[in-house]
Parts: structure tokens; sequence; C-alpha cells
């Protein structure tokens, strides 16, 4: 069995939804602006939410919607850039959280495209009889990481969580995952710079240590990541459909990282499809890194449209930089 079933989707936006208008109090920048530009006309920010908190409530949702109790979870993985400690691992708190005592668990950070790697881990892992049971969970809080004085990322960043139950099936699959390290300082965000009692100089400067971005703000720089998401993404989705067998133009939907509508319809065109077939949710969620595939995947599921037997593909890129994309039969 090389495929996989997706048995349920869940998804958690935190309540506080932002319009575009709030930005223009804050930066220089424009509703007309960011709606042309990005696609974006509001994203919810997270108040009291946790990271590991609306991760539980989207895997919550997507076991409750599989019927699958958390004790059948034998593989639990998280993805996330913010989380909210650097020990122990997120996927251990929401284990917690949901009672899912017999899951193996882990996080992976695959920036963006970290929902991709982590849905083609567990499919690997799926391939053997010790796990039947994958809950894959993607949940994000970027405002904590945001420069809310940088107009050009500060409006695109939003919060939320996504999460899948997966099996495996006897379906076609592909996928396609890579990255380029020579990108890292196009997209990054620093750790603190510890000072211990023994340090006798500063820390060697690179590329992100010499940035004059505050500790733990995201700096990207836009104008590159837009040209190599352009390039990766048709490249990601023809390449999974060569290895699952699939013809592209037979794929019904296709799932993107939701940064810019605009990046999509340069995809969608080269790859030789119509816009339709692209889901978007970017106008009301923003860019929640790893979250927004599955948050898109389970507003397209709970629609009602997507049908059994159809072929779909998802793709994700960025900070790494990375890129992953996987084509599957729903
Ligand atoms: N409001 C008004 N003007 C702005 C804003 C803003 N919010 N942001 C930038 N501008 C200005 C710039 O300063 C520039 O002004 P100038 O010409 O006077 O210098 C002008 O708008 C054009 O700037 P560009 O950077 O060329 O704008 P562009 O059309 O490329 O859009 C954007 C910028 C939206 C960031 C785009 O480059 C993009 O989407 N890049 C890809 C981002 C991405 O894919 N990220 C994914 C990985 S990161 C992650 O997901 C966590």
């Amino acid at each position: 069995m090389n495929g996989i079933q997706i048995c349920g989707t869940g998804s958690y936006l935190p309540p506080i939804s932002v319009e575009n208008e709030a930005f223009t109090s804050i930066v220089e920048t424009s509703d007309e602006w960011i709606r042309t530009r990005t696609g974006i006309v509001s994203r919810h920010i997270a108040d009291r939410d946790t990271v590991s908190g609306m991760g539980a409530k989207a895997a919550k949702a997507a076991l409750e919607q599989a019927g699958i109790s958390p004790e059948q979870v034998d593989l639990l993985i998280v993805t996330t850039i913010t989380a909210d400690c650097s020990t122990p691992s997120t996927a251990c708190i929401v284990q917690g959280l949901l009672g899912a005592e017999n899951a193996m668990c882990f996080d992976v950070n695959a920036a963006c495209a970290g929902f991709v790697y982590a849905l083609d881990m567990a499919r690997r892992y799926l391939c053997f009889p010790d796990v039947k049971t994958a809950l894959v969970i993607s949940t994000e809080a970027l405002s904590r990481i945001t420069n809310y004085e940088d107009r050009s990322t500060c409006v695109l960043f939003g919060d939320g969580a996504g999460a899948v139950v997966v099996r495996a099936a006897n379906t076609p699959y592909g996928s396609h995952l890579g990255a380029d390290g020579k990108g890292a300082p196009l997209i990054f965000s620093k750790n603190m710079i510890p000072k211990t009692p023994f340090s006798k100089e500063p820390m060697e400067e690179n590329e992100f240590t010499k940035n004059p971005t505050a500790p733990c703000h995201i700096f990207m720089d836009g104008k590159e990541t837009y040209k190599f998401s352009t390039r990766v993404m048709p490249l990601c989705i023809e390449e999974s459909c060569k290895t699952a067998g699939i013809p592209v133009m037979d794929l019904s939907w296709i799932i993107p990282h939701q940064a810019n509508y605009r990046i999509v319809q340069t995809a969608m065109k080269n790859l030789g499809l119509p816009m339709e077939r692209a889901y978007l949710n970017i106008d009301h969620v923003g860019n929640t890194s790893s979250a927004s595939i599955p948050i898109a995947l389970d507003e397209l599921h709970r629609s009602g449209r997507l049908e059994r037997g159809q072929k779909i593909a998802v793709t994700g890129f960025g900070a790494g930089l990375v890129y992953a994309g996987a084509v599957f039969q729903w």
C-alpha cells in the first residue's frame, strides 16, 4: 500500500479577525495595496491562544470527523516555526492535551512546506504495520514573530491551525520534496543570542546575526521569495504527478501554501490549469506558514466540494528555502 487516505480534517482559527484597514494606523499602507498585491482582506490573530492549544483544537476536530479516538493514534507529528517552547516538542504537549497516549511524537520544522513534509513522512511510517493511524497537525502563531513596524511583512501573516488524520491506502501517491540552503538568509527569524558568563567574544557575524531585525522578528526578501515560489510550485506538482502516474490535467484540486494570490495565479498558468481548480482562502486567513494548507484543506472538505476518488495536490514553499509537493487520491 503506497498511498494515503485522509480520514478526517480539522482546523482552528483564533476569534480575533483583523481587517486590512487596521494596519493603516500602524504602518504606511492601504487596504487597496494589500488586496491587490496579495489577495489578503483579513487575518486571524491569536490573543489568549497558545500554539499547542490551537493545534489540539484542530486535531480534535479532525479525529471527531474521522470517528477515531485519540488512543488509536500511533504517530503524532506537529509542524510549526512558532512553538510555545523550544523543548518539549509541541507534539508532546498536544499529545497530552488530546490524551493520545499511544502515539510517538515529534515536531518538524520545514517552514511553510512543513505540512507537506510531515504528510510525506507519515505516509512512509504508514508503510509499516506498526503504524496504522497518523495525525499530522500544523499550528502557527506568526503574529508572535512579526515585526509590526515592517509594512512589507506585517500585513501578510496570520495565526491558526489545521490537522489531518491519515491511514495507508492502496491508491496512487507521488511527492517531490527538496531544499536550497543557499537561500536560508532570504527568510529567517533569529533565536535570542545567548551571553554566558564564559563568553569572551561576540558571536561570529553571518547573514543572520548581522541583520538589524529584532530578535525573533521574521525577515523576508519578498521579491526573491516570490521568484523562487513561482518556479518551484509547478515543479513540485509536475514531479509529484509523474511519480504518482497521474496526468497534471487530471488534478481536481490544487491546495497551495496561501502566501500570495498572484503566486498561485502564475503557478496555475504555468501548469496549464484553470484558476478554479486552486483552492484559496488567503482573503480571510492570510499566510499562516505551515498551517495554511491543512486549514484550506479542511475548509474545502467541510464545504462539501471534495469527492472520494478525486486527485488532489498540495504544495508549499518557504524559509530554508524549502519546497514540497504531494499528489494523492481523496
Ligand atoms: N503597503 C504599501 N506599500 C508597500 C507595502 C505595504 N504593505 N509593502 C511594500 N510596499 C511597497 C514597497 O516599499 C515598494 O515601494 P517602492 O517601490 O517605493 O520601493 C513597493 O510597495 C513594491 O514593493 P515590492 O516588494 O516590489 O512589492 P511586491 O509586489 O513584490 O509585493 C510581497 C510584496 C507581497 C511581499 C511579495 O513580494 C510576495 O508575496 N512575496 C512572496 C512572499 C512569500 O511567498 N512568502 C512565503 C514564504 S514566508 C512564509 O510563508 C512564512
